[in-house]
């Protein structure tokens, strides 16, 4: 058996280490959020970077990183942030928080 490691061209390696949990998040992401919010540059666009959003102790606003502040969000909104609770179901929603886990 041929093992090539790396040499995937078409996938990213981040995606590449993702669950089909995760997988499904990310494509939510790159189809609703990446818009404002980059995941993988800490460079803020109409919103802030996302990079390591669970790993930090706080979200930028200053409230807690959990799934739960962060699920509040995604559905109601933030000040320029549209709330995507006609947009996204919760089964959505949960896979989008399991992709943002892995930033
Ligand atoms: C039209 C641009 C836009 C889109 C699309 C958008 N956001 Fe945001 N987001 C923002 C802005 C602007 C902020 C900063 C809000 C503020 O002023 O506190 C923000 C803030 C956040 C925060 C931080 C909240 C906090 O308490 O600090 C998270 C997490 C977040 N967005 C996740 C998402 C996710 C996940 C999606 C996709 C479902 C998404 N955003 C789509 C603009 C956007």
């Amino acid at each position: 058996m041929l093992i090539c490691v790396g040499c995937e061209s078409s996938r990213s390696r981040e995606e590449r280490a993702l669950t089909p949990t995760q997988n499904r998040g990310r494509v939510i992401f790159q189809a609703n959020c990446q818009l404002c919010h980059n995941a993988y540059k800490k460079e803020p666009l109409q919103g802030p970077p996302l990079v390591g959003v669970f790993r930090k102790h706080d979200l930028p606003s200053g409230m807690p990183a959990t799934d739960e502040h962060v699920r509040e969000t995604i559905k109601m909104g933030r000040r320029n942030m549209p709330p995507f609770n006609l947009v996204l179901d919760d089964q959505q929603i949960d896979d989008l928080l399991a992709f943002l886990h892995t930033l």
